[in-house]
C-alpha cells in the first residue's frame, strides 16, 4: 500500500486523477470504478479539465458504481443513479449505456446483487476502482464488521452514515436505511485501488486503514491486502498517520518514472 500526503485537497484530486488517466489512456475502454460522496469529485473535476482539453477521451470507457440507496427512484436526485450521471457521466462524456449502478428498486434485491458481479465480471473486471472512506472507515456502504470477503449485497446504513449522509437530504427521516453495495472482496479483485481523503474529520479513519491492524471494524483497512492500493490523501486526513513523514519522503525519494 502507498500513501501519498499532498498539501491540498485540489493537489490530492489532482493526483488521483492522473492514476485514472494513466489507465485510460493505456486502455481506451478501461473498466473503471466509480465512488459517490465528496471525496472523489475533485478527481472528476480533474478529469474532465482533461477530456475539455481533449487529453483524454472517456466514451468508450466502462464503468461500475459501488453502490446505491435501496427503495430510492434511480430519478431522485439523490440517487447514485443521478448524482453518477450528474457528477460523472456527463462531465466525462461517458456512454450512459456503458455506466452501472446496482439496482436498488429491484423486486429482487438479492438478484440484482447477483446480476451486478456478473456483469462485472463479464466486463473483465475492474482496472481501477476510485474510493472514499466514511468517518468509520467504511468503502462503498460496507460498514464496519462486514465480511472483508463479502461480494454486492443488501446492508444496513448505519446511524452515523445516515447521520453523514442526511445534508444531501434535507433531513435524516429522508435518508434511505438500506443499501446495495459490493462488497469488500468485490472491490479487492479490482487490479487497482486509488483511495482519497481529505479534511481533518477523516484522520481517524485513514490511521485505521493505513496503520491499524486489518480489521472488519475498520473495512478500509482489507487495503492493506491490495496488490496494487493508493492511499491519496492531504495533510489534515494524514494528522492522525504515525509515520507521516516516512511516507512523505518515501514519495519524495521517488524517480518520477516510479511515481503513482
Ligand atoms: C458515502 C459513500 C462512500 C463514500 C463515503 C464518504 O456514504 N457510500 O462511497 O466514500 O460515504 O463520503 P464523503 O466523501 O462525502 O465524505
Amino acid at each position: 500500500m502507498e500513501t501519498v500526503i499532498l498539501p491540498t485537497a485540489e493537489e490530492v484530486g489532482e493526483m488521483a486523477a492522473r492514476v485514472v488517466a494513466d489507465v485510460v489512456r493505456r486502455k481506451p475502454t478501461a473498466v473503471i470504478g466509480l465512488a459517490t460522496g465528496s471525496s472523489p469529485l475533485g478527481i472528476y473535476t480533474s478529469l474532465q479539465a482533461r477530456v475539455e482539453r481533449g487529453e483524454l477521451d472517456f466514451s468508450r470507457v466502462r464503468a461500475f458504481a459501488l453502490d446505491e440507496y435501496v427503495g430510492l427512484a434511480a430519478s431522485h436526485p439523490e440517487s447514485y443513479h443521478s448524482v453518477i450521471d450528474r457528477t460523472v457521466t456527463r462531465p466525462l462524456g461517458m456512454d450512459r449505456a456503458l455506466v452501472h449502478v446496482p439496482d436498488g428498486t429491484a423486486p429482487d434485491l438479492a438478484a440484482a446483487c447477483r446480476h451486478y458481479e456478473h456483469m462485472i465480471e463479464d466486463a473483465g473486471g475492474v482496472d481501477v476502482q476510485i474510493l472514499g472512506i466514511g468517518a468509520n472507515g467504511h468503502i462503498g456502504f460496507n460498514e464496519p464488521t462486514s465480511s472483508l470477503a463479502s461480494r454486492t449485497r443488501i446492508k444496513t446504513l448505519t446511524p452515523r452514515t445516515r447521520e453523514d449522509n442526511a445534508r444531501f437530504f434535507g433531513s435524516l427521516d429522508k435518508v434511505p436505511t438500506h443499501c446495495l453495495t459490493q462488497g469488500l472482496g468485490t472491490i479487492m479483485r479490482a487490479r487497482q485501488a486509488v483511495l482519497v481523503a481529505q479534511g481533518a474529520g477523516k484522520a481517524t479513519a485513514i490511521a485505521a486503514a493505513v496503520e491499524g491492524p486489518v480489521s472488519a471494524m475498520c473495512p478500509a483497512s482489507v487495503l492493506q491486502f491490495h496488490e496494487h492500493a493508493t492511499i491519496v490523501i492531504d495533510d489534515d486526513a494524514a494528522a492522525g498517520l504515525k509515520l507521516a513523514s516516512y511516507y512523505k519522503h518515501t514519495f519524495a525519494s521517488k524517480p518520477g518514472w516510479q511515481r503513482v
